[in-house]
């Protein structure tokens, strides 16, 4: 029987993530039987949703949830092909044997690198495509702000709203996401929320109010928002990071919606599968013609997963999140 690696929890984390909480361990991958597949995987997706797992649903001692792109390398099951690429559920395991229920086949166009398919063209992909235009039902030329917007899903957000002709700001927490918001991406301001006074410089850089608020943060980042919306404004509340370790600031202006007559709606991603067809379309077109720009950071090492989550709370990612495991 062959041997693989498993990232697992060790211990509850209190607060801030530390490494000791998590292991590397050892687990044997067994035969492959009737009607099972044996998948290496290539690339994990590190995102922020698993940091909420861990105070409770995730189990101790057992591989960490989460997502990502394998390879079928041996398949006794005929759903499944050898070489096939597939999405997969399967927490973070870098070789295991299974019947397929959580695995689906990644139908990829050739002319674009795999690892969109973990963002753009994936779940964060979505995640901006159905927040922003279904629960935000942005209309063209709108004034928009964007939290996380050096992000996953806070770049594909803030750049879906400039193909639609709006006035977007970006929220950042470094100089260098800032640069690539504006000179790459090309926004219409951008914030970093560290250095600068954020209630001002919101004002000064949205000038004509908020129509969208994209909440990726909540906290001071929400405040800051609520006082400059315009009537009937729209927040699309997608995350909360500034509230996952625990802790965080408290919000104070929520009054502002009562006039203002704003709509704040939560929403996840699997609530779009109605637009899965649309989302695919669109974000392929916007990626060919150059309209979508993305960034990835990249950890090579299946071993990296929990320096590649802590990082997430650091902010030392710019786009996507991502441990390169195979080729
Ligand atoms: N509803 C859904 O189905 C769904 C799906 C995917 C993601 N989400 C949510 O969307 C948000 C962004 O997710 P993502 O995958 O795109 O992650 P991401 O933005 O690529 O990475 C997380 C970023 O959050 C910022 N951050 C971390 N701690 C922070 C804090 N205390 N205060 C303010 N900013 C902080 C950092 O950027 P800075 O350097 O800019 O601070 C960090 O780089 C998260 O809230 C996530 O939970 C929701």
């Amino acid at each position: 029987m062959s041997k693989t690696r498993e990232i697992h929890l060790v211990r509850r984390p209190n607060g801030i993530l530390a490494l000791a909480d998590f292991s590397v361990a050892e687990a044997n991958v067994p035969a492959t039987g009737d009607g099972e597949v044996k998948v290496q995987t290539l690339i994990m997706s590190v995102d922020p949703y698993m940091r909420t797992r861990l105070n409770a649903d995730q189990a101790l001692n057992a591989p960490l949830l989460g997502g990502g792109i394998g390879r079928v390398v041996e398949s006794r099951n005929p759903k499944f092909q050898e070489g096939q690429l597939v999405r997969q559920g399967v927490g973070f395991r870098e070789v295991h044997v299974t019947d397929g229920k959580a695995l689906s086949p990644l139908v990829r166009d050739p002319a674009l690198p795999l690892s969109v398919y973990m963002h753009a063209l994936g779940g964060t992909g979505i995640t901006a495509y159905g927040g922003l235009l279904e629960i935000g039902k942005l209309k063209d030329g709108e004034q928009v702000v964007v939290s996380t917007a050096g992000g996953a899903v806070g770049s594909v957000v803030a750049q879906i709203a400039k193909i639609k002709g709006c006035h977007v700001v970006g929220l950042t927490g470094t100089d260098e996401k800032a640069a690539w918001l504006r000179d790459v991406a090309r926004l219409d301001a951008v914030i970093n929320y560290k250095t600068q006074n954020l209630p001002d410089a919101l004002k000064a850089a949205a000038p004509k109010g908020i129509d969208v608020y994209f909440e990726n943060v909540g906290g001071a980042q929400l405040d800051a928002a609520l006082p400059l919306m315009n009537v009937h404004g729209r927040v699309p509340v997608c995350g909360m990071i500034s509230t996952y370790n625990g802790g965080g600031e408290g919000v104070r202006n929520l009054f502002n919606m009562i006039y203002k007559r704003v709509r704040m709606e939560g929403f996840v991603a699997t609530d779009f599968a109605h637009l899965n067809a649309a989302f695919v379309s669109d974000m392929t077109g916007w990626l060919k013609a150059g309209k979508i720009k993305y960034e990835e950071t990249v950890l090579n090492g299946f071993e990296r997963a929990p320096e590649a989550l802590i990082g997430l709370f650091e902010g030392k990612n710019t786009g996507k999140m991502l441990i390169h495991v195979a080729d």
